[in-house]
């Protein structure tokens, strides 16, 4: 059995809460780990000066895999920053997956089943802004490259191949951002061809928006650039219940860091009804990178969870987080 090096990352809020009860799940499950943690986040800046600490980076870059919970965004500090975008940014996590599937439960749509693969690391989100003629006109570059593009397509249909996809959208606007999103489409159109078993659509982001509320069942994998990712994988997570079981991963050569779509809700901090199922579902997606079947058990256990309401409050449930984790766990015996 390999053995396994795991970073979790708690961070803020009820990050600690939902890490812990994947702490229990990782440790009931018959894997060969061991586990580092280390400060994320607002706390984290309190406790040493910043919110992303190099001890933090070190334990990362020794870990196979990384779990992160969640962080608050503190009011304006000056020389804060967003750990997650600098971790991003670091270790060079070029690919933000989310999966989007439905549930046995009144809050989800029947019949889904896709992957959003969103570039993370260029477009709008690189932050090259400025301000002119005395801030009464901002700009904000969009930046494309061949390189970023290339890397994305080809992780979509890599991904489409992997999990027994036949299709994959390209989302883009090329017809009104002609070099830009016409650079990404273009680079779709010479990739495509390499794949003869996968289909490839293409589809514009507007188009995208209203047929993931329409018809969401025709998307398989869906791959697209940075900020619309970002709005359609959102959207798309309330085609299936929403923020409390929506999961990411966000993958590069060297490192991958998987974490809940939510933040550090600090209403429910200590309340016991913070979901712990998107961050499972999160940790299922990191043994899958890992290259572990156990990851499906545990997908299944979630399932069943829906299917006889072993849930918290948010999805109509009435079951505390610890209830939540303690149903997972006999469903894994
Ligand atoms: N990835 C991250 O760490 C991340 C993401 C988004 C927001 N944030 C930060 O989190 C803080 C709170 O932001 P927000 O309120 O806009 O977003 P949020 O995701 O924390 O909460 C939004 C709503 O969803 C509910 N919710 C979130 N997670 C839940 C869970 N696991 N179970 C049940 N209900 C849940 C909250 O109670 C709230 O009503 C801010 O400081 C924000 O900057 C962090």
């Amino acid at each position: 059995m390999a053995s396994y090096r795991i970073c979790l990352l708690p961070g803020d809020g009820i990050g600690p809460e939902v890490i812990a009860q994947a702490e229990r799940v990782l440790k009931a499950l018959p894997l060969q780990a061991e586990f580092e943690t280390a400060d994320i986040g607002f706390g984290a800046y309190q406790k040493h000066g910043s919110p992303l600490p190099d001890n933090t980076l070190e334990t990362i870059r020794r870990c196979d895999a990384t779990l992160f919970g969640a962080v608050t965004t503190p009011p304006n500090i000056p020389g804060y920053f967003s750990p997650i975008i600098r971790l991003r940014k670091t270790f060079d996590l070029y690919a933000n997956l989310r999966p989007c599937r439905s549930f046995p439960h009144a809050s989800s749509r029947p019949g889904i089943n896709m992957l959003i693969v969103r570039e993370n690391t260029e477009d709008l989100y690189m932050g090259v802004e400025r301000v002119e003629d005395d801030g009464n006109r901002a700009i904000s570059e969009m930046i494309i490259t061949r390189r970023g593009s290339e890397r994305i397509i080809r992780k979509a249909f890599d991904l489409a191949r992997q999990t027994g996809r036949k299709k994959v959208t390209v989302v883009h606007k090329a017809n009104v951002l002609r070099e830009t999103c016409g650079l990404f489409r273009k680079v779709a159109l010479e990739i495509a061809p390499q794949y003869a078993d996968i289909q490839m659509e293409e589809m514009l982001v507007d188009t995208c928006a209203m047929e993931l509320v329409r018809a969401p069942q025709q998307f398989e994998v869906i791959v697209t650039t940075n900020l619309f990712g970002d709005i359609l994988s959102d959207e798309a997570s309330m085609l299936v219940g929403g923020l409390g079981v929506a999961c990411s991963g966000n993958i590069g050569e060297s490192a991958a860091i998987f974490e809940p779509v939510h933040g550090s809700a600090p209403k429910l901090v200590g309340t016991h009804q913070a979901n712990p199922l998107a961050t499972f579902l999160s940790l299922a997606m990191l043994l899958d990178y890992l290259g572990e079947e156990l990851a499906e058990g545990l997908r299944h256990s979630v399932t069943n969870a829906f299917e006889n309401n072993q849930l918290t409050e948010d999805l109509g449930g009435t079951l505390k987080t610890e209830q939540v984790t303690d149903y997972i766990l006999r469903g894994l015996r």
